[in-house]
């Protein structure tokens, strides 16, 4: 089975120079690498300022390394007056093709709904745009054992209506990123990531009307010490913040995760 690993650049870096150059020792060292790396896609999720110049790059390059682009966000009309909003059509033409919808930081720092999430994940998949939907407990969450709880709401608010029929939630990427795991160093045990993984796995089989199910990646303080250990115990790829802004440990990563 591939496996997926996604980079998500957030707010970093400061200039196109330094994204060119990291987007590039990434994208090099994995056409090099390509015998390596079949089983294994990655998706690179830069700022909206820099996508424009990394599509030309994928577009230059002769050979087709297997390296996608996806945005950090979106939104869900289609045009017309949203000062500072980017809409699905605008990523579709910048060949994206893949979206992060409901990041915790957005979740938390902006204040973005299930609602909105909702109405993302529906404009993104109407565009044919593959969204990548994070669900997480925080700590004091956890704490009171609320887990399953929490991504069960997360889940039904943020993929209602979403009838498979009408949606095709083939391209239906999740992430379980516990929040109180990402960018603290803390990662989440794959122990105890893997009884998430379960509970997903579970939780989202009606969600498909064929014998395709949602995949599901684990985010969250994601290195390249441990990243094997989640695609272990059975996780379909990866979701990786602050180590994917170092080419080398994101290759680290990469390499890991192709040995599986
Ligand atoms: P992190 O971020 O790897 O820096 O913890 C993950 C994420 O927010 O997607």
């Amino acid at each position: 089975m591939e496996k997926i690993i996604v980079a998500n650049w957030k707010m970093n870096p400061q200039s196109l120079l330094e994204a060119k150059e990291l987007f590039n020792s990434v994208r090099n060292w994995i056409k090099k690498n390509s015998n390596i790396l079949q089983n294994v896609r990655i998706i690179i999720c830069p700022p909206f300022v820099y996508l424009e110049s990394l599509s030309k790059l994928l577009k230059t390059k002769s050979s087709r390394p297997k390296v996608e682009l996806g945005a950090q966000d979106l939104f869900w009309e289609e045009k017309g007056a949203f000062t500072g909003e980017v809409s699905p059509k605008m990523l579709k033409n910048l060949g994206v093709k893949y979206v992060i919808v409901g990041h915790s930081e957005r979740r938390q720092i902006l204040g973005e709904t299930e609602e909105m999430i909702n109405k993302k994940l529906k404009a993104a998949i109407k565009m044919k745009i593959k969204p990548i939907l994070c669900i997480g407990e925080t700590l004091k969450e956890r704490k009171k054992e609320k887990i399953f709880q929490i991504l069960k709401h997360q889940l039904r608010e943020g993929l209602r209506n979403l009838e498979p029929r009408t949606y095709n939630l083939k391209s239906l990427i999740i992430a379980y990123e516990p929040v109180w795991a990402i960018g603290t160093g803390n990662p989440c045990k794959p122990g105890d990531a893997r009884k998430v993984l379960l509970f997903l796995r579970k939780f989202t089989q009606p969600l498909s009307h064929s014998s395709t199910q949602p995949l599901i990646l684990y985010g969250g303080s994601v290195n390249s010490k441990i990243a094997k250990d989640y695609i272990e115990v059975g996780f379909d790829g990866l979701l990786v913040g602050g180590a994917s802004l170092n080419s080398n440990e994101f290759i680290e990563i990469i390499k890991n995760v192709a040995k599986h």
